[in-house]
């Protein structure tokens, strides 16, 4: 909540100094004493750079500052992390204006719905109970993701308003998994619907279907027990007489 807190903030400073401005190409610093062997990059601006189709997300991930926050949150961490990037497709598929309908504190909300504050290997994901945390949930349980595993060994992440499958993983080793995701995840909490207009009534009884085409589907509920009382003695009737095969031909001609 904390860090939450914090990102929204820093957004809001960001998102008005980079209004209309175009972002000096960064400065490469130099080289630290490398260490000896890295076998996978803990940066996720590289990771991501290397995939060379996350050039929207990378953006986000500056202008909110939430990729300097998991920087430093990865080098001082128990459980790892974990990074749902969309590509810059899934991006530009959005209906158009998505992201700018959104202020600030919600892009930043969008950015941390991304990130997973503990590292889940595909293994992890299919062992692990719903729903899951993301690093924009806060105290009331919003922002939350459900996963479900496909038949082939495939994982499914949800939102309550889309879906998608991981893809290709960029990094999979603790404490940091990367995985590529073909959507923009939309978290319920922003792309829900709004309070129900017209939310279909607890009460109302399940649709006999038996005999209404389909043009009767908005009968009443009272006419569709009238018609379930009809055909459950009509049942009654055929086999109390025992009739059941005749009227089953009756029908047939008819
Ligand atoms: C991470 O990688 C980017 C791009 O290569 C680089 O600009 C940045 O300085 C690196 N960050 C750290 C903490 O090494
Ligand atoms: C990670 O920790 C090391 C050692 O504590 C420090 O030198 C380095 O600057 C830190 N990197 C980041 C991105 O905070
Ligand atoms: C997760 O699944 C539960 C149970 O099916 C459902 O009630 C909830 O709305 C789902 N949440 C999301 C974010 O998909
Ligand atoms: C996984 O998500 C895709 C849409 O991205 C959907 O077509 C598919 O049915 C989903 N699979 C499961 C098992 O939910």
């Amino acid at each position: 909540m904390a860090t939450f807190t914090f990102a929204a903030a820093l957004t809001l400073l960001m998102l008005f100094q980079a209004e209309g401005a175009t972002k000096p190409a960064p400065t490469p610093t130099p080289a630290a004493t490398a260490p000896a062997a890295a076998p996978e990059s803990l940066n996720l601006t590289e990771i991501l750079e290397k995939g060379s189709q996350f050039t929207t997300f990378l953006r986000l991930l500056k202008d909110t500052q939430i990729g300097e926050q998991i920087d430093n949150q990865l080098n001082n961490t128990y459980g790892g992390m974990t990074i749902l990037a969309p590509t810059d497709n899934a991006f530009n598929s959005l209906k158009a204006g998505t992201l700018n309908s959104l202020n600030p504190q919600e892009q930043a909300a969008l950015i941390l719905y991304h990130v997973l504050p503990r590292y889940y290997s595909l293994m992890t994901f299919q062992t692990s109970s719903n729903p899951i945390t993301t690093q924009a949930t806060g105290n009331h349980g919003a922002y939350v993701v459900n996963i479900t595993s496909t038949a082939n060994n495939q994982v499914n992440v949800s939102t309550g308003v889309n879906q998608t499958p991981l893809s290709t993983s960029l990094r999979s080793t603790f404490p940091l998994a990367v995985y590529q995701i073909d959507s923009v995840l939309l978290p319920y909490d922003l792309f829900g619907p709004k309070p129900p207009a017209a939310a279909p009534k607890p009460s109302e009884k399940p649709k006999v279907k038996a005999k209404a085409p389909s043009a009767e589907s908005a009968e009443t509920s009272e006419d569709s027990t009238v018609k379930g009382d009809a055909s459950r003695r009509n049942l009654g009737w055929t086999s109390v007489a025992g009739m059941g095969l005749m009227s089953i031909c009756v029908m047939m001609m008819s």
